[in-house]
């Protein structure tokens, strides 16, 4: 017989004479007469109730079953006189595939995040995570649809690359040279390296989209991104995925225009599609987060210059740790508090000062800033980065100049603005920090399976 998940089940509009489910037992109650399982196989939020008569041939058996431990369960489906579930299953048989013993850690019904962390391998079993990570498989289904019914190519770009996009310098090196060889030459000695070459992970997939987008016209890449940077917060893993749409004929409002969108499409998706999990946030993890999600959906996002936006911030009677200073990146704290108490929406920030982005964003008239673009939101602070590009040649070229950068490593990409340029935009999102926004999970680490973190690389 065929095993049937338990959302089709619980979505069933009629009794079934047979049926077969398998999964893990959350918990079990004996009386004289029955034993009473909640059984959950991860297809959704809810168990189903098994109900196991004393006169099943292996009774003695089912005994045994511990809370964790894996069964199939064949039986009928019948609707359920107990409150809060429409269907149970009455048991025929019941095989026992697996016993959890004793120290199966998951055996209260609420653990802390952070002795969950501690088993990632095990937290997915759990109503919290098991919901948060269906959500995320849900989101990621979303991105493509989304770029899929407006006609974006989606792009493969590399994950081993030879250059840095975003010239931070954070990035991890990839070298099948044995450490013990290179300490004994006293340096790396990247001709005798795999690539002949200096190769690193990529922080972003930009560069390569850029070469796309002017090719395909629109395109987006999604996939992992790792940056290097020791930074410890909440809201930083080394470890991440981007989403990442490249637009040819497109200008910074166009850029934002789009990011609405795209941020819009997927909240009312998640709400959609995603809403006995995304209620286990509203309604145990997160007081107001529903309004949140309505915010997100429904208002219209702010937009205003970075030099307003430090103005506000100068205004302000906030006493920030970090002080507020124009011409300097904004600290998480200063976004924060534009986004979630002066303007309580997202909000982009633009033109940002040359000065402090990468080499690859316009030029504006002013000679001083950048076509840039942050979508800041509430809670979190960044969500996305991104700008129009440089397409003028001889711009781009004073600007990696000043930048110190080799126009022989980028000529592939200076290539690009010889044949055929265009004006063209586009941003990064990360996507664990959108997954955040809608959960209302205030920390990065439980949003991504197995997070990377500096120190830490347990699973
Ligand atoms: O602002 P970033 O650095 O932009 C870029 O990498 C551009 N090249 C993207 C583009 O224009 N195609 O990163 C984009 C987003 C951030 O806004 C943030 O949401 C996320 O990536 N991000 C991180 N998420 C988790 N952990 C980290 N260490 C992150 N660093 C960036
Ligand atoms: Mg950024």
């Amino acid at each position: 017989m065929k095993r049937i998940k338990i959302n089709r089940l619980l979505a069933s509009d009629t009794s079934i004479d047979k049926v077969l489910v398998k999964g893990w037992v959350r918990t079990k109650r004996d009386s004289k007469e029955f034993s009473f399982m909640e059984l959950n196989d991860g297809s959704c939020l809810k168990n189903i109730q098994i109900i196991a008569d004393s006169q099943l041939e292996n009774y003695s058996q089912i005994g045994v079953i511990t809370t964790g431990s894996a069964i199939g369960v064949e039986g009928r489906l019948v609707e359920s006189p107990g409150k809060g579930q429409k269907w149970e299953i009455h048991a025929d048989s019941v095989e026992i595939i697996n016993i959890a013993p004793e120290d199966y850690p998951l055996q209260k019904k609420r653990h802390s995040d952070e002795f969950l962390r501690t088993i990632a391998h095990l937290r997915a079993r759990t109503n919290k995570y098991g919901a948060a990570f269906r959500i995320r498989s849900e989101m990621a289904f979303a991105i493509h649809k989304f770029y899929n019914e407006k006609g974006f190519r989606y792009l493969h770009t590399p994950i081993i690359t030879g250059s840095d996009c975003e010239g931070a310098g954070e990035m991890f090196r990839v070298t099948s040279l044995e450490p013990d060889a290179v300490a004994k030459a006293g340096k790396m000695d990247f001709n005798q390296d795999f690539f002949a070459h200096e190769a690193n992970l990529t922080v972003s997939g930009q560069l390569s989209a850029e070469m796309f987008a002017l090719a395909l016209g629109d395109v987006y890449t999604f996939g992992p991104t790792f940056r290097a940077e020791n930074s410890n917060t909440s809201r930083h893993v080394a470890e991440f995925w981007m989403v990442e749409p490249e637009m040819a004929f497109c200008d910074l409002d166009g850029n934002m225009d789009h990011a609405e969108e795209l941020v819009k499409y997927l909240t009312l998706h998640a709400v959609t599609n995603c809403s006995e999990d995304i209620a286990v946030f509203t309604d145990f993890v997160d007081k107001g987060l529903k309004k949140v999600l309505d915010t997100l959906i429904q208002q219209e996002y702010a937009r205003i210059s970075y030099d307003d936006a430090i103005d506000l911030l100068l205004k302000s009677k906030k006493e920030f740790e970090y002080k507020v200073e124009s011409g300097k990146d904004l600290q998480s704290e200063h976004e924060r508090f534009l986004a979630e108490e002066y303007f309580k929406k997202p909000v982009f920030l633009i033109n940002y000062p040359e000065k402090i982005k990468p080499f690859y964003m316009r030029l504006n008239d002013d000679g001083r800033t950048v076509a840039a673009v942050d979508l800041l939101v509430p809670r979190i602070g960044e969500l996305i980065g991104g700008s129009q590009r440089e397409e003028r040649l001889e711009m781009l070229e004073q600007r990696m100049d000043k930048m110190g950068l080799s126009k022989e490593t980028y000529w592939w990409y200076l290539d690009s603005r010889r044949f055929g340029s265009v004006p063209h935009a586009g941003f990064g999102m990360g996507f664990e920090r959108f997954l955040m926004l809608i959960t209302g999970i205030t920390n990065i680490r439980d949003v991504i399976p197995f997070p990377r973190t500096p120190g830490n690389i347990d699973f």
